[in-house]
């Protein structure tokens, strides 16, 4: 089956928090976006067409391997040129992968600016199937009254030597307040949620109801009871929910920005937002009660339901040590390994198709791409070092990966003989917390030739050059990959791209 879909990007006016309206990224005139929802195996064909009219735009599918068309991920400067205002371009992939994901901007600053949704893979078979009455798709945003493109410009600037992060103004559920959803009582439902946020990670709780997790960013796992959940920028989660069969009240739920990641606490913060399950139109909407404690479930307690054990027998490991500095233009920026990512002109992807035999020297990427290059069906181990005293939500395009170990805030490096034990069955999922001045070890096999990127999802971190490129299989890529010719055209279309270094 194939889906055709027509989206037009433009920009509408919107008052989300009931505060402030300002304009936000809308498609088909619509904002919120709604859900996108197809079934496993379906081809979906999206021509997108770029009615902003000052800025260029693209789409990322975050989640989705896009495995055979690496070419169709999106970020600009890696699988495609920015698409200019007045022109289109198509996305056209197969989806073999069940789950809740979303797609999202990837050019630069967009996605906080409302160009971003659900994107919900139907699972005919669906190991809760039987259990479910119905389905709910929870969106979770922290939200900004500015615009992200003056936000950027100071964030990247001699003004703000230290890098502290703007915080948002509100959290939004389904980039909305005050949500209600229908349910009845004794049911069963099947509650989708994505953080969709720029920066804050979010608790989500259900007043009175606990959570069964059975699905973590599009992997099924073993069910797992919680009564709060910690999401981050780009973590996905499905959950079931019972209801009381006796009724009782409306349900309030919670999404609560995590405070710890602001440097400051403005007094006209609103970090909590509510939503209501509602079995009686009549009754009250109750206030949520007051929680004091936020224990959230440590997604290493999760495990796949299909049982993978850890990979073992690394054949390649790459150690990434991250910090935040100042260069020399006095901005604070970024870095891998000393390395802050700078988007190349060329996207690197077509890089490798005109390389030939150079493709698999990293140098021909250039200095600034952080670019590693695997060879296939390999076990890649990566092992991410946070000298950096905030959290970092990191995310792995075309994969999803084993996280073999997470240090708690303040162990130091791994690579200083710091190690945790293996679990047999580890967590898989493709967007992980790393704690402060912590670190994660990830493992996943290069069965899926391509160029991706691997970054923090905080869309500050993305500005200020916090990626690195993996070019997998590449001499595999350039026999396989079928670039369609539009992808070409559209960098010819393109004007230069603009430069992230000194910005400001
Ligand atoms: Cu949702 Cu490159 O990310």
């Amino acid at each position: 089956k194939t889906t055709y879909l027509e989206f037009n990007v433009t920009w509408v006016n919107r008052n989300p928090d009931g505060l402030h309206e300002r304009p936000v990224m809308g498609i088909n005139g619509q904002w919120p976006i709604p859900a996108l929802h197809v079934t496993k195996g379906e081809r979906v064909v999206i021509a997108v067409s770029n009615h902003l009219g000052n800025e260029t735009t693209s789409l990322h599918w975050h989640g989705l391997y896009m495995n055979g068309t690496s070419y169709m991920d999106g970020p600009p400067g890696i699988a495609q040129c920015e698409i200019p205002p007045g022109e289109s371009f198509v996305y056209d992939f197969k989806i073999d992968q069940p789950g809740t994901y979303w797609f999202h901007s990837h050019t630069r600053g967009q996605y906080p600016d409302g160009l971003r949704a659900p994107l919900i893979v139907n699972d005919p078979e669906n190991p809760s199937k039987e259990e479910v009455d119905g389905e709910i798709v929870l969106s979770f945003s922290d939200w900004y009254h500015d615009l992200m493109r003056p936000l950027l410009a100071s964030f990247v600037s001699v003004t703000n030597p230290t890098g502290a992060e703007p915080v948002p103004k509100s959290a939004l559920i389904n980039d909305s307040q005050n949500v209600t959803v229908a349910i009845q009582p004794g049911k069963t439902y099947l509650i989708r949620m994505v953080n969709m946020a720029a920066f804050a990670s979010m608790y989500v709780w259900f007043q009175g109801h606990s959570m069964r997790v059975v699905e973590v960013d599009g992997i099924y796992t073993e069910p797992t009871e919680a009564s709060m959940l910690y999401l981050t920028a780009g973590q996905r989660y499905s959950v079931l929910i019972t209801v009381d069969p006796s009724g009782g009240t409306n349900i309030p739920f919670v999404a609560s920005m995590d405070e710890e990641l602001f440097d400051d606490i403005p007094d006209d913060l609103n970090s909590n937002v509510t939503g209501w399950l509602v079995l009686d139109n009549a009754k009250e909407l109750p206030t949520p009660s007051n929680v004091d404690t936020f224990e959230a479930l440590d997604d290493m307690s999760l495990r796949p339901l299909d049982g993978s054990a850890a990979l073992d027998k690394v054949d390649r490991t790459i150690t990434l040590d991250m910090k935040m500095d100042n260069l020399g233009d006095g901005a604070n920026y970024a870095f891998f390994n000393n390395n802050t990512y700078v988007e190349p002109t060329v996207p690197t992807l077509y890089t490798v198709m005109s390389s030939g035999q150079y493709s698999d020297n990293p140098i021909v990427y250039g200095s600034h791409t952080n670019s590693f290059v695997l060879h296939g069906n390999e076990t890649v181990e990566i092992i991410l070092n946070n000298n950096d005293d905030g959290k970092h939500p990191f995310h792995l395009h075309g994969h999803a990966f084993q996280v073999i170990a997470r240090s708690e805030e303040d162990a130091g490096s791994y690579s200083e003989g710091n190690t945790l034990s293996t679990p047999a069955v580890p967590l898989k999922r493709d967007t992980v917390l790393v704690q402060p001045n912590g670190y994660a070890v990830l493992r996943f096999r290069s069965d899926n030739p391509g160029v991706w990127l691997f970054h923090c999802h905080l869309e500050w971190h993305v500005a200020s050059g916090l990626i690195a490129t993996f070019i997998e299989a590449p001499l595999e890529l350039q026999k396989t990959a079928t670039i369609p010719p539009d992808h070409y055209d559209l960098c010819a279309r393109n004007k230069p791209p603009v430069p992230t270094l000194g910005n400001a």
